[in-house]
This record gives structure tokens, C-alpha cells and sequence, in this order.
């Protein structure tokens, strides 16, 4: 640790400037953060992700302020499974309030006042007509009208704009070839937008709080995850929905990340990318977080994870020389590069059982269910080698390994083979089956 926190997390951030230097990110956001007292310092964000060398394509929506306009002409705003049915006034709405939002963008980028975070930025901004559009139609006998859907994004033309440092803004219009404006989803034309530049992230300013499961913070899923929940019996708000579906259309056309946050947090952009938990939630296509095999290079960051326990006598000290011999016993939990967790698996295949030993968690990742990931891993390798159960020695842990159906064992039921049962550590021994399925599996390599 460091004497100062805010030298600990400038550290911390610093592989994640390199990381999005000259990455193409793409900022979608609903109407009300365009209305919101809060829009300056969303922009001074933005501005701050500019001058560390991101791409920002931004994508302003403007759902309040259409229904606004056509509430003041006396009429109805009308939808159809969340999708704006966009008569004629509507879609007279949906133009003034687009180019409102854009010059709203326009005016906010340029400020570069003394004394604020944005003092001498100079941001070039550039907006214009690169969304090719075509009709909704009729969809389960409801025209749509003037709502439509991307036909095509011009990536060059936008592409040639980044290269040149200025921030896109995209307003949900688009024109049709016959020269038609169409009224489009803005998490869709964000999500297309991505795709089309092959941006590395789409990140949504979405106006609920934090994506929640059992009152934690769902921090991360894989695409499959996403669906999966997109189709279950969860209630999920409108809004959230819209920008879950986006992520999912983004990352299935080759986006790496999707982030969905709570625009209301204070700094999301800001602590969304440059730290390693965020505050939102991370759809990606592989697991963000992922069990995997420890390989020699690991050894050092193993080192580190491992010498405070047991220099606190939680685990047994393994010098490096048994780090680098047992690499293949270990697993490890590993994240944008950092090891968080890791494990060890010690089969003893003639007992129909292996030894799950060094389970650790980094401090500062403990509670967020590392343990039980790398407990999960090393039951599924264990019930993979068709072994009946595993065993494990804590001098700790045990609430921990009975929690998660250890029971305690004596000494005496250790495998024979087995290094000798230190007496003066006396550690407790417990013991857990993991074979699937009634009777225990047939001892595969047993013999
Ligand atoms: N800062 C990293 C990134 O920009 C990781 C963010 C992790 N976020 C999360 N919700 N788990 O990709």
C-alpha cells in the first residue's frame, strides 16, 4: 500500500490508459442524460477519455424530449413493444429534438474554461449523415411508419473523422436512399455503430441503478449468461432491456465489450474503465473472469498472492522451487492480466480421491465469490478424473470448506501416499464427494 490513494489508483489505472489508447469506443446514452443537470460533467468525462487517445463516437437519444414536443402539439406518443410508432408529427419531433441535442453536445464539447477539467482541451466534433436507414414496416399488423431500422453505417466516413480527433456525435436519425428520415432505436444504433467499426466497447449511460441479482452487483457475463437471462422470468425495466438487447446484437457482431452502467453514479465512465472491478456490468464473449491452467510464468504473481497467507500462517509456505515443480497442480483466476485467485489439485487416483490445496484469494478481491469459483473448478477437474471426493487441510478455512459441504474427516482417512499429516500444524481435515449422480463414479485411473 501506499501512503497516497490516489497515487494507488492512478497505478492501478495506468494499464488501462495504455489498454484504451487509440481503441474506438462507443458512448450511447437516453435523452435524459441530455436533459439532466449532470450532462456538463458527463461531457467532461467524455473529454477526459478523449485526451487520453480513445476514439468516442457519442450517441445522444431523445425519447423525453420527442414526447415533449409532440405532448405540446396536443398529441400522444405511441409505441409498440417499446418502439416508437413515428407518425408525421412525431417524426417532426424527433427532428428538431435530435438537432437540439446535437448543437446541446456541440456547445458542452467546446467549453474549455480555466480552472475545469477541461481547461485547454480543444475538441473537434463532427456530426453528419452517416446512418443509412429503411422502414420498420408493418410488424404484427402495426405500421411503424416513420420508424426505421440501420441499413448501413458509413464506417469510413466515420472512421476518417476519428483520425482526424474528433468526437462523432450520432443522433438516432437516419435517411433512406429515396431521401426519407427515419426515426431510429438509439441503443440499436449504437450497437450497429460499434459493429461497423469494429470498436472495442460499447458503453451504455443506461438510467437504471446498477444491474442487481440477490442484491449484488451482476459485474460481468458472458454473452451465453446474457441470453440466458435476457429469456428467463426476471423482470428487467425497460430501459435496461433495451441496452442489455443492444450489448448482446453488439458482441454477437464482434464487439469486445459491452458495458451497461448506471449513469447516475458519479464518474461511471471514469470508474467503469480505469479500474479492474468497474461499477457496472461486463458483457463480453468469454468469461471476463476465467479459471485456467497456471502456467511458469505465473510463478512471481503466485509469489505474491500466496506469501502474505502464509507469512499469517493461513497456508502452508511454498518456496518458489515447489511453485515452479507443482505449476501444473495450479490453477488461477486471472483478469486483464492480474491473478486474483488461485488453487491447487493434488489427485490421488488409486484412493478415488485428490487433495484441493493453496485455495487463495487476493485481499483486495475476497467477497466476491473468487473462493467458491476456484472450488467449483477444482470439483469439476476432480469429477472429471471420475474421483468420488476431495479433501482439503485448513487451519482457517474450515467455516468456509463446510459452507460449501466439506465434513470433517480424521487424519487417519488420508490417502496412505500422501506427504505425512503434520501434528504440530494440526490442521482440521474435511472432506467433500464430488462424484455426479447417486453412486460414486468409478475411479478412473485407479488400479
Ligand atoms: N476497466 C476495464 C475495462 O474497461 C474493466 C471493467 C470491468 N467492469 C466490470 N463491470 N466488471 O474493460
Amino acid at each position: 500500500m501506499s501512503e497516497s490513494p490516489f497515487l494507488e489508483d492512478f497505478r492501478l489505472a495506468a494499464p488501462y490508459i495504455r489498454a484504451h489508447r487509440g481503441k474506438t469506443f462507443v458512448v450511447v446514452f437516453g435523452g435524459e442524460a441530455m436533459r439532466s443537470r449532470k450532462l456538463p460533467e458527463l461531457v467532461q468525462d467524455v473529454v477526459l477519455l478523449h485526451s487520453l487517445g480513445v476514439r468516442l463516437v457519442l450517441v445522444a437519444g431523445s425519447r423525453p424530449q420527442i414526447e415533449r414536443r409532440i405532448a405540446e402539439r396536443g398529441g400522444e406518443s405511441r409505441y409498440h413493444d417499446g418502439l416508437r410508432i413515428t407518425d408525421a408529427d412525431a417524426l417532426a419531433a424527433a427532428k428538431e429534438a435530435a438537432g437540439v441535442n446535437r448543437v446541446e453536445l456541440e456547445r458542452l464539447l467546446t467549453v474549455s474554461l480555466p480552472g475545469s477539467p477541461m481547461a485547454g482541451a480543444r475538441v473537434r466534433v463532427a456530426a453528419g449523415n452517416f446512418v443509412t436507414a429503411r422502414p420498420c414496416g408493418v410488424l404484427d399488423g402495426v405500421d411503424f411508419q416513420s420508424t426505421g431500422r440501420v441499413r448501413r453505417v458509413d464506417a469510413e466516413a466515420i472512421r476518417q473523422r476519428l483520425d482526424d480527433d474528433a468526437i462523432v456525435i450520432l443522433t438516432p436519425l437516419g435517411y433512406s436512399l429515396t431521401g426519407e428520415a427515419f426515426n431510429l432505436s438509439t441503443p440499436e444504433l449504437a450497437a450497429e455503430t460499434a459493429v461497423a467499426l469494429g470498436a472495442e466497447k460499447v458503453i451504455a449511460l443506461a438510467e437504471a441503478k446498477t444491474w442487481t441479482e440477490g442484491g449484488e452487483r451482476i459485474g460481468a457475463l458472458t454473452l451465453a449468461e446474457l441470453d440466458a437471462r435476457l429469456g428467463g422470468k426476471r423482470r428487467i425495466t425497460a430501459d435496461l432491456r433495451l441496452h442489455l438487447e443492444a450489448a448482446a446484437l453488439a458482441i454477437r457482431g464482434g464487439v469486445r465489450r459491452a458495458h451497461v452502467l448506471p449513469r447516475k453514479a458519479d464518474g461511471a465512465l471514469v470508474r467503469e474503465l480505469f479500474t479492474r472491478e468497474g461499477i457496472g456490468t461486463l458483457i463480453s464473449r468469454e468469461p471476463y473472469e476465467d479459471v485456467r491452467r497456471a502456467l511458469p510464468r505465473d510463478v512471481p504473481a503466485l509469489l505474491q498472492l500466496l506469501e502474505p497467507l502464509a507469512d499469517q500462517g493461513v497456508l502452508v509456505h511454498r518456496p518458489r522451487e515447489v511453485l515452479e515443480n507443482d505449476i501444473e497442480r495450479f490453477r488461477v483466476l486471472e483478469r486483464d492480466g492480474l491473478i486474483l485467485a488461485c488453487a491447487a489439485i493434488y489427485p490421488y487416483p488409486t484412493d478415488g480421491t485428490a487433495e484441493l490445496a493453496c485455495l487463495a484469494v487476493s485481499s483486495e478481491h475476497r467477497s466476491n465469490g473468487r473462493g467458491e469459483a476456484m472450488l467449483g473448478a477444482i470439483e469439476r477437474e476432480a469429477k472429471e478424473l471420475g474421483l468420488a471426493s476431495l479433501f482439503v487441510l485448513t487451519t482457517q478455512s474450515h467455516h468456509f470448506f463446510r459452507q460449501h459441504g466439506f465434513v470433517p474427516a480424521p487424519p487417519s482417512a488420508l490417502p496412505a501416499t500422501r506427504p505425512p499429516y503434520d501434528r504440530k500444524r494440526r490442521s482440521k481435515v474435511l472432506t467433500k464427494k464430488v462424484s455426479g449422480g447417486a453412486g460414486a463414479a468409478p475411479p478412473s485411473g485407479a488400479g
